[in-house]
């Protein structure tokens, strides 16, 4: 008799999920320290920002480093949002039953995989229209090209919402990652679950508070920088393949 093959593909799309959320998780984490750091001072920022257009290896910026690795990111960020879209309702019938079963069910867990669907679907518009301003503006980073954008380019009301859509979906993401997986599992599973909870609600409000407090400190340059639009920070002069900036 022939045996019938199993389709992997559901567990593929599965671990492929995890594996992309778990390094965008990551990079989330080391995005918002690198982007608070204007909260140390605009040298500090700047100095940040030098680092990672290859300053302190090559002696020159490269901004096409950062939009090499916002471009990989941005790939990451696509190949998630692919294969998570198969967990969406995917008719008005099928949401109600979902709204209508978390209701009555009153199940935690059930409730934040409802929040994380819907700050998922936001982040499909407000991450790519960050990533793609990003990318393809990689050398206007810095404490007052950053500040400008975020003020004078009115980018402030999109960071509030990518800022609360990314902390919540990013932060139940890791909790239900560790759960599937058995990442720091104790003997008493109901102690686990717990224990988790309060790591997640940690990070939450650590990443928001984080994230509100730099978010404050781009509105107060980009306030006072409002009327010298366009001008560079400059701790030194340095040069930007052939720019000043
Ligand atoms: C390599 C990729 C990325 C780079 C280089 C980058 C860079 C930056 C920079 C420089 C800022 C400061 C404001 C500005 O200059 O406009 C910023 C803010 C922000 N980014 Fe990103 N970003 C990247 C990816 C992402 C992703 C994937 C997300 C989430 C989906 C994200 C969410 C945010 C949020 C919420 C803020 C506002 C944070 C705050 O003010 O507290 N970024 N990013």
């Amino acid at each position: 008799m022939k045996k019938k093959k199993i389709d992997k593909t559901p567990a593929r799309l599965d671990f492929i999920q995890s594996a992309s959320g778990l390094i965008l998780g990551l990079f989330m984490w080391g995005h918002m320290f690198f982007v608070s750091t204007i909260l140390l001072g605009k040298d500090v920022m700047y100095n940040v920002t030098r680092f990672f257009e290859g300053y302190y290896f090559f002696g020159e910026s490269y901004p096409i480093i950062v939009t090499i690795v916002a471009g990989i990111v941005f790939f990451i960020f696509i190949v998630h949002a692919a294969v998570a879209i198969r967990k969406f309702p995917s008719s008005y019938k099928q949401y109600k039953i979902m709204r209508n079963h978390i209701k009555s069910f009153k199940h935690d867990d059930t409730r934040l995989w409802f929040w994380q669907v819907f700050t998922g679907f936001a982040m499909f518009f407000l991450g790519s229209v960050h990533l793609y301003i990003i990318m393809t503006n990689s050398a206007d980073i810095g404490p007052y090209a950053s500040a400008d954008r975020v003020v004078s380019e009115w980018m402030w009301p999109l960071y509030i919402l990518l800022l609360l859509a990314v902390e919540f979906h990013g932060s139940i993401g890791m909790y239900r990652l560790a759960l599937k997986w058995g990442w720091f599992e104790g003997k008493d599973a109901k102690k686990t679950r717990d224990r988790l909870r309060s790591y997640k609600y940690a990070i939450t409000v650590f990443f928001l508070t984080l994230g509100f407090l730099t978010l404050a400190a781009y509105i107060k340059i980009g306030i006072e920088h409002k009327d010298n639009v366009g001008e560079r920070y400059h701790e030194q002069s340095v040069t930007v393949k052939g720019v000043q900036q």
